[in-house]
């Protein structure tokens, strides 16, 4: 078969991006334009303003995509679009984008599933991955232990119960007065701290031995900082940080790692924003290693949100014959099955 061109676009969150790549591997194009400056005035994403900022910039964040790659939209294969999960007015721009493009051009049209693109990213650099492995999912939005079974077949094992492994990241940060976007500052500080300062709850699920719960653990460190605010003491930001931090890291590595000897698998890859943690990178290749099995993991630029990642999810939903018509709709709660 010939060179396979596919455009991604995405605009679940507060990224506009756009990318073109060959054959589900080769990345042409990867064009990213993050609104993180605006949000931060806010101590986080505000919806409205992310939809009008995706208005605004995905034209030109297309059309460089494009020209970055040197190709022209006549010689893209497919134009493959984040449909959800996300903010329904972000997918929405997107959506609508690719739905135009596509009619206009006469191109074949292909939802994406934006976690399955997470894990995708894992093919770009990773020449050799092929599934059955096994993906850990950790994003925003989102805490994934999952089955890749198949290029198109994914077994979610586990789950989170409530926040995100991302989303405790940034809260937590807010509250220790580090600010939006949460995660990047805490693993940065955290090489000031010491993560056995303070022994914060690694969460363990009755039910489901591989959902996850960071809930708890977020209250422990509002109720530590609290406790010592009523004695008038201070408290070291960087140790909360660092013991808050080596905290998420070991329910992450040692969910992962029980699955590893339960499934019996020999591929193990990180996909997601939180999967650019220098300390989990760090510790899941240690632990991958210790048991000898192949450790996987995007550059950071593909672990946060990018458009390349839905490039690669398109080009196998494409090739497996799994196009969308023009009634494509954004669905901001879309399931991983
Ligand atoms: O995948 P992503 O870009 O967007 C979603 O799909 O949600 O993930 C964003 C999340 C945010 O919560 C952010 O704080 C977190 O990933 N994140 C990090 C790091 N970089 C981004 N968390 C921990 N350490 C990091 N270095
Ligand atoms: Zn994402």
């Amino acid at each position: 078969m010939s060179d396979i061109k596919i455009l991604g676009i995405e605009s679940s969150c507060d990224e506009t991006a756009a990318s073109v790549v060959l054959n589900g591997r080769e990345v042409l194009s990867n064009i990213i334009s993050s609104q993180i400056d605006i949000h931060t005035l806010y101590g986080g994403v505000v919806p409205e303003i992310a939809s009008r900022k995706h208005m605004e910039r995905i034209d030109r964040v297309v059309d460089k995509a494009l020209k970055e790659a040197s190709l022209d939209i006549k010689d893209i294969d497919a134009i493959a679009v984040t449909y959800g999960p996300g903010l329904v007015g972000a997918l929405l721009v997107g959506v609508s984008y690719a739905k135009s493009y596509a009619w206009a051009l006469n191109k074949p049209l292909v939802g994406v599933h934006h976690i399955k693109g997470h894990i995708c990213a894992n093919y770009i650099e990773n020449k050799d991955l092929k599934p059955p492995f096994m993906c850990l999912v950790v994003s925003g939005g989102h805490t994934h232990l999952v089955r890749v079974a198949d290029y198109g077949e994914y077994e979610v094992l586990g789950r989170t119960r409530d926040d995100a492994a991302g989303e405790a990241f940034d809260k937590v940060a807010r509250v220790i007065g580090l600010g939006y976007p949460g995660g990047p500052k805490i693993d940065k500080v955290s090489y000031e701290g010491d993560p056995a300062a303070i022994d914060f709850p690694r969460a363990k699920i009755a039910d489901n031995e591989y959902d996850f719960s960071f809930s708890g653990l977020k209250s422990a460190v509002l109720n530590y900082l609290n406790s010592l605010q009523m004695k008038g003491l201070s408290y070291e930001q960087a140790d909360v940080a660092a013991s808050f931090q080596q905290a998420v890291v070991d329910v992450l590595v040692g969910h992962s790692m029980a699955a590893i000897d339960e499934y019996g698998v020999k591929d193990f890859a990180i996909a997601g924003g939180v999967a650019s943690n220098s300390h989990l990178r760090t510790a899941m290749k240690a632990a991958c290693e210790e048991k000898g099995i192949n450790f996987y993991m995007p550059s950071p630029i593909y672990c946060t949100d990018n458009a390349a990642m839905i490039a690669v999810a398109g080009y196998h939903e494409f090739m497996a014959g799994n196009t969308a018509d023009l009634s494509l709709n954004a669905v901001p709660a879309l399931k991983l099955e």
